[in-house]
């Protein structure tokens, strides 16, 4: 397995697949952490002498009028502006505009091509992984470098389809930390380790509630899903959200799980889904015409005091609608609390979670925010991603 830093990447052109993937609102990017967490790759490729070209895609293009919102033009501007140094823009994914744009380049310059998704508009290549995609554009380059941990789930020309190409293929820094941080505490946790799964439904996080009870001394849940189990024990869940083809399936975890998995024991409520109705807090069951829209005092306590031996913890899924201010405490005070936590390991995953801790300003005191979505939840149900397989390989 190559990292980055093992490549000879001077006078090379580098290949580097990120994950740039950011949410962009009439050109105006508004969380930029994924381009952040890339910039020591490619500080890295051009510190080096190397020659660094970007590849990413953006959002999921279905039709050309998509192309539009979906350029990645900002991104390029806003990545010269982090790294303060040009970066060359080519607003296409193949053909002599980008070969020559190419062949211009110096020692330690930049370039971004446009996003790779483009090429879904005839026939899917990008996402279908389409074999003479992959190998155009490995054509292009001498290394090839994976940093783009968010998409590693992913089966992509500009992936797996540009590492099959190439003779050799390393990972980037930021993949590398993602693997250390979930990979070491899914598969080498240091003891007690304790999983916190929250989001609102059971049936997205099966996989992942399944490989951590494996995996964990204590799983915590809370959020939407907290309601299914509820209703699997037969207690009363007035209006709250519940899976109901999923209440065996929160049985069979409950009998299977025993004293490891840990169920919020009160919830905040409210007559409607809404932040400005009057709401309460009440112990278990919920009452009829009342929704859980929170965890409450006595569930944030009972939450630390299973946390605060903890020596390792991953945290997926909100506890509350966290999104509504007068639901957010749930999730504030338990990400409050990790913070505090002095020799734990503590690492949150998932687009979610880490939303909540960012909005909530609670990121900065935990160990690792992973930059993966669906990436992390399927690293965390312990499947193989086939973008870091396909770097692995080389
Ligand atoms: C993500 O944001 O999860 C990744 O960038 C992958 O995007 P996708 O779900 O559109 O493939």
């Amino acid at each position: 397995k190559l990292t980055v830093s093992d490549l000879d990447v001077k006078g090379k052109k580098v290949l580097i697949r990120v994950d740039f993937n950011v949410p962009i609102k009439a050109g105006v990017i508004g969380n930029d952490n994924r381009i952040v967490a890339a910039l020591p790759t490619i500080k890295y490729v051009t510190e080096n002498g190397g020659k660094a070209i970007l590849f990413s895609h953006l959002g999921r293009v279905k039709k050309e009028e998509d192309k539009k919102e979906l350029s990645l033009r900002p991104v390029a501007e806003h990545l010269a502006d982090l790294i303060k140094k040009p970066v060359t823009f080519v607003p296409v994914t193949r053909g002599p505009q980008l070969e020559e744009a190419i062949g211009k380049m110096n020692d330690g310059d930049i370039l971004l091509v446009e996003n790779t998704r483009f090429e879904d508009l005839d026939g899917k290549k990008e996402s279908g992984n389409d074999p003479e995609l992959g190998k155009y554009w490995a054509s292009l380059g001498d290394l090839y470098v994976n940093d783009a941990f968010g998409t590693a789930h992913r089966s992509h020309a500009s992936n797996v389809g540009i590492a099959s190409n190439m003779k050799q293929a390393a990972a980037g820094f930021l993949l590398e930390k993602e693997i250390k941080f979930l990979g070491n505490a899914v598969d080498n946790p240091v003891h007690p380790f304790v999983a916190i799964l929250g989001g609102a439904k059971v049936s997205d996080k099966i996989g992942v509630i399944d490989h951590l009870l494996s995996k964990a001394d204590k799983v915590i849940i809370g959020g939407g899903m907290t309601y299914t189990f509820y209703a699997a024990k037969g207690m009363k869940i007035g209006n709250s959200l519940v899976e109901k083809d999923k209440i065996e399936l929160a049985k069979s975890i409950i009998e299977k799980a025993g004293d490891k998995l840990v169920l919020p024991v009160d919830s905040v409520v409210a007559e409607k889904f809404a932040n400005d109705v009057p709401s309460k807090v009440v112990d278990g069951e919920i009452p009829d015409g009342y929704m859980a829209l929170d965890i409450g005092p006595k569930s944030v306590e009972l939450f630390e005091n299973v946390l605060k031996d903890a020596k390792t913890v991953v945290w997926n899924g909100p506890m509350g609608v966290f999104e509504m201010s007068n639901y957010a405490k749930g999730t504030l005070e338990v990400g409050k609390f990790l913070g505090t936590l002095k020799d734990a390991t503590t690492i949150v995953g998932g687009g979610d979670s880490t939303a909540a801790v960012q909005q909530l300003g609670v990121a900065d005191k935990l160990t690792h925010i992973s930059t993966g979505g669906g990436a992390s939840l399927e690293y965390l149900e312990g499947k193989t991603l086939p973008g870091i397989a396909a770097v692995s390989d080389k």
